[in-house]
């Protein structure tokens, strides 16, 4: 019997319809549109404003794209893995929801909280359930509403993040396609650099942590600037070096979008031309667990069956990773 990998069958996606732009940020805080284009590559994001809407509306969305391309029934899914840092309650978990609104009695589901890596970690772990031939349908949603968690006030972080998600269908499949290898990692020394500073259990809701704007996210961005460039490249680096692809063999280079620089500084150091790397950050910004399956979503028409494709990503936490598949369709 030949051996089953898992392969990604179809994927889905969804971004709110209201746009935020720089020149709207101009009137927000003190900044301006050239200084973001040139400093991050972002002309726009997309902001949930629809009324008591949270993480789960965007994945649902999603996956509901998903599910009508793919002609897939939801009473086929077995499980969902809701990659968000920004769940619609601390419990219970948003997958959850998304399955309850869904109809899909038969699946399971839990949330997973790696930052900006969450689709590189779901993808990786949900391949195991697929590999071991216990499940052949799961469904793995990273999506975030941002926008919920970013002082409007604050001019570092606001003009980057924005609310989106994506989803991928991973199933068994016999030809050798789909997820060929993965590489991951986490160092929680980098929290101090990328975090939100109250809302968990060391230090709860309370009047001063709202005064203080402390449930928004904190970043020191140079220091996370350079810790994405060199890890994503490092660990990029040894996957395809791990299975003997070079530049010219990869059809698709697909990094997290957090930063134009941060995706041209390391595809530079990959050597992989411009033309092959996945880029849509000036549309977004960053998502956070929504860029990687959105890059998937609006460029799906674009891969062939068996591209070799990697996507590499680096997150709060710290996390970061490097994901290779050929593509299966
Ligand atoms: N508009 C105008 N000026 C701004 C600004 C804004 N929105 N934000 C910061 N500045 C100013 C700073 O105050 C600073 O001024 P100074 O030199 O007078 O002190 C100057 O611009 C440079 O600030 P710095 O933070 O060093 O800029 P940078 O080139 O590192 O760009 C980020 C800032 C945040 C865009 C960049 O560091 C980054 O993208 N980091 C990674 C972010 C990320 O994506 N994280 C998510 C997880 S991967």
């Amino acid at each position: 019997m030949s051996k089953i990998t898992a392969a990604i069958a179809g994927v889905g996606g969804w971004v709110p319809e209201d746009v935020l732009t720089n020149h709207d940020l101009e009137k927000m805080v003190e900044t301006n549109n050239e200084w973001i284009v040139t400093r991050t590559g972002i002309s726009e994001r997309r902001i949930l404003k629809v009324e008591g809407a949270g993480t789960s509306y965007i994945a649902i969305k999603a996956i509901q794209d998903l599910l009508s391309k793919t002609k897939t029934n939801v009473l086929d899914i077995e499980l969902i893995i809701c990659c968000t840092t920004t769940p619609d309650f601390v419990f219970p978990a948003t997958a959850n929801l998304i399955a309850a609104e869904l109809g899909c009695t038969n699946a399971w589901g839990y949330d997973l909280q790696a930052a900006c890596s969450g689709f590189l970690y779901g993808l990786s772990t949900g391949s195991q359930f697929i590999e071991t031939g216990k499940y052949k349908k799961v469904l793995v949603v990273g999506a975030d509403k941002m926008s919920s968690i970013i002082n409007y006030q604050d001019r570092a972080t606001c003009i980057i993040f924005g609310d989106g998600g994506g989803v991928a269908l991973l199933e068994p499949n016999h030809e050798g396609l789909g997820i060929q290898d993965f590489q991951l990692h986490s160092d929680g020394n980098g929290a101090p650099y990328l975090h939100m500073k109250a809302g968990g259990s060391r230090k709860p809701a309370s009047h001063e942590s709202i005064d203080a704007r402390e449930h928004a996210v904190f970043q020191e961005g140079a220091t996370v600037f350079k810790f994405a460039v060199t890890n994503m490249s490092d660990v990029t680096t040894k996957l395809m070096e791990r299975n003997g692809l070079t530049s010219e063999d990869l059809s698709w280079f697909v990094p997290h979008q957090a930063n134009r620089r941060i995706i041209e500084a390391v595809a530079n150091r990959l050597n992989v031309p411009i033309e092959k790397v996945i880029i849509n950050i000036q549309k977004y910004g960053n998502t956070t667990n929504g860029t990687l399956p959105l890059c998937l979503w609006e460029f799906e028409k674009q891969f062939k069956k068996g591209d070799k494709v990697v996507l590499s990503a680096f997150g709060g936490g710290f996390t970061w990773g490097a994901l290779y598949m050929k593509w299966a369709y």
